[in-house]
């Protein structure tokens, strides 16, 4: 693996193995990494976990972060994105890790760039690191994919991280439904309504409604969308015995999912964030070996 840019560059083996190693870090075992890389974290986005926990998973690995603002950057006044890579390149660094509004930002880095290139997420895109640290999530909990039913509900055409999981989850032999309003279904052939949903479902796994994504005038009712799309504890309470509820954050609390089942016993959304690091440990380190 040389760069992580979609989850449908991955197979199964790949990914597995980085479950594996993640694992394995979170049993404390330590990287193995011939000297210090230097990488730079690139988010022309909003981020707090990804970025925090990509810096984190640097700084256990041994990496030296080189500060980029992408604010205070060059791109402000123009330069591209293959400008902005080719240069950290000519600098030292080995690796990026990128956040940008473009989807596929990426293919303008495949020809002509020798750093790795690491998808923090591109639009509405592809999100992969954090679709393998979902994947870690589920695994962690039931030990296998093959026939768990995972149901996504939310915000799916904007969502970077239900566009990852689908094409994941399916390779792996999940059962995957959609649910989300007729019209934020996108290509996805989704449910409308619970009803037969969440009784089957090993994991129900809500998406963040992107506000930011949706006309100023959408007519969109933060209420109504709870009562009839939302995670609800009257619909928790359906769900089976050793079911979870996964989100990838940040949570619209009350919107997508009521505020009290965040923290819930059945809630895997904190822990999501703690494996991350992990799975971002096992992605870096992954790529960076396969370049020594
Ligand atoms: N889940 C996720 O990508 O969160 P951030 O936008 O805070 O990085």
């Amino acid at each position: 693996m040389k760069n992580l840019l979609s989850m449908e560059h991955l197979t199964n083996r790949e990914l597995i193995s980085i479950i594996l190693r993640a694992e394995e870090f979170e049993r404390g075992e330590q990287p193995t990494l011939a000297r210090s890389y230097n990488i730079a974290n690139l988010f022309f986005e909003p981020s707090t976990r990804t970025s925090t926990s990509f810096e984190m998973a640097e700084r256990k690995l041994g990496c030296t972060i080189i500060p980029f603002d992408a604010n205070f950057s060059s791109a402000l006044k123009g330069e591209t994105m293959y400008d902005t890579v080719k240069t950290l390149e000519m600098i030292g660094l080995d690796a990026v890790v990128i956040r940008a509004k473009e989807d596929e930002y990426y293919n303008e880095l495949l020809e002509g760039i020798n750093v790795a290139v690491i998808n923090a997420g591109d639009g509405a895109g592809q999100h992969p690191s954090q679709s393998l640290l979902d994947l870690y999530t589920i695994h962690k909990e039931f030990g296998q994919f093959e026939g768990l039913n995972v149901t996504i509900a939310g915000d799916i055409s904007h969502s970077r991280v239900a566009k990852s999981n689908a094409i994941a989850l399916r390779n792996l032999g999940v059962n995957v439904r959609y649910l989300c309003p007729p019209e934020w279904a996108g290509d996805f052939e989704a449910h409308h309504s619970w009803d037969g949903l969440i009784e089957d479902s090993d994991v129900v796994m809500l998406l963040r409604v992107q506000h930011e994504r949706h006309a100023v005038n959408s007519g969109f009712s933060k209420e109504s969308y709870h009562e009839q799309y939302g995670l609800t504890v009257e619909r928790a309470s359906k769900m089976k015995k050793n079911a979870i509820i996964m989100h990838p954050a940040p949570v619209n609390r009350d919107v997508e999912i009521t505020s009290e089942l965040v923290e819930s016993e059945r809630s895997r959304i904190f822990s999501q964030v703690r494996n991350g690091v992990y799975v971002r440990m096992a992605i870096l380190e992954t790529i960076l070996k396969g370049r020594e």
